[in-house]
């Protein structure tokens, strides 16, 4: 993003630059005109107006068609069968160990390895910490996390609410219904953790809110649910899993463990449904479209979850944005969090028919084919997901 001209601004006007090219360069690349019609509008008000930190309340408006059948058909075994299962997986957030003592600074329970970020890239950019302030940097990292997985549970929960009201099959109503409960025990859960525990919140991630504001005001149910079903809960997924593995806190192991039982079947359900509408229900233009909307999406959640607004707490004015971008892609639990969220939604993606040899060289070319031949979600059980 650096170039001469920016180089001789002041750093933090340098910075106020370096943010606006990216926000712009999101979306001048973008070939498909409807997909940017469809992108567009939310990428102004997240990443130029940036609306999800102004206050409270957010507004979005959201439109949709409700979709009644008065026959109440039994019209998707697969969905009546992860019914089934979710009225089963039930639980009480309430019944975690809350009591568990938490000291996020704790060397001895670190929320993450110290080794999650990479203190060598900071200290080539000239920036060395004491043990003290690298586990506070840590808490930080890993608080922040944490507040982008309640921002999009939060996103999850009225997506789901949507959807169980304008999906046509109606075995997906009955299953929608545990979705919310299961999205509602998210938000508990996390902001409890949060709020209680780590005594801090950071607000949403612009880039997450363009995501959230494009499907929220979608009004084609379908491209809601490919966009959280599949791209904010597959990577949602992929991201607990790793913070599941790495973290020594116990409490929070047990919190997530719970949680990625839930979204496995979300995720499972989204495969379920959207393979039978894409297959069935819709134009080849219609699922071109859909399959460059995804590529969109997939590319704003890879190069742009940056954690900028640690950076702005900690480092705006001592490093740039670009150094700070360097840092976060060296930094090696960064890089696995990348590397399972990709390789849990690249597999639900083919499964679902977006990822024909049509749009497979662009996925090439952003070095996300290698996850190509995973399983999709409908193969996978939570166990697998806990032990991967
Ligand atoms: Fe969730
Ligand atoms: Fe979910």
């Amino acid at each position: 993003m650096s170039s001469p001209l920016t180089n001789l601004l002041p750093v933090r006007m340098r910075s106020q630059v370096d943010a606006l090219l990216e926000a712009v360069s999101v979306f001048t690349h973008v070939r498909d005109p409807k997909v940017l019609a469809a992108l567009g509008p939310s990428g102004v008000r997240g990443l130029l107006l940036h609306r999800g930190k102004q206050g409270v309340p957010t507004h979005m408006p959201a439109t949709h068609t409700a979709y009644f059948d008065w026959t109440y058909p039994n019209d998707q075994p697969e969905m009546a069968e992860l019914y089934r299962r979710a009225k089963e997986g039930q639980w009480n957030g309430d019944s975690l160990p809350w009591h568990t003592n938490v000291d996020p600074l704790d060397p001895n329970v670190p929320l993450l390895p110290e080794e999650f970020v990479s203190y060598e890239t900071l200290s080539n950019f000239g920036i060395k910490l004491s043990a003290e302030k690298r586990r506070e940097l840590n808490y930080c990292m890993c608080t922040w996390m944490l507040s982008q997985f309640l921002h999009g549970e939060q996103g999850a929960l009225f997506a789901a609410a949507q959807v169980t009201e304008a999906v046509q099959f109606f075995d997906g109503k009955l299953y929608g219904a545990t979705q919310v409960m299961d999205e509602g025990r998210h938000v508990e859960v996390f902001n409890r953790y949060l709020d209680t525990k780590l005594n801090k919140l950071y607000v949403i991630n612009d880039n997450l809110f363009v995501i959230i504001d494009s499907l929220m005001s979608d009004s084609r149910w379908d491209m809601k649910f490919l966009g959280m079903q599949i791209m904010v809960e597959g990577l949602a997924l992929g991201a607990f899993g790793t913070l599941y593995r790495q973290t020594k806190e116990p409490l929070l192991k047990e919190l997530l463990k719970m949680v990625i039982q839930d979204e496995a079947r979300h995720v499972h359900y989204g495969v379920c449904a959207l393979r039978e509408h894409f297959h069935h229900h819709i134009t080849e233009r219609e699922r071109e479209e859909r399959e460059d909307w995804a590529f969109e999406v997939a590319l704003l959640m890879r190069n742009r979850f940056m954690a900028y607004e640690v950076y702005e707490e900690w480092f705006e004015g001592l490093i740039s944005r670009e150094q700070w971008r360097t840092f976060v892609e060296q930094s090696p639990g960064m890089q696995q969090f990348r590397t399972v969220m990709f390789s849990r939604l690249v597999p639900n993606l083919r499964e679902i028919g977006l990822l024909t040899k049509r749009i497979m060289p662009h996925y090439d070319r952003a070095g996300l084919m290698q996850y190509f031949g995973g399983l999709a979600a409908d193969r996978v059980t939570a166990a697998e997901l806990l032990a991967a």
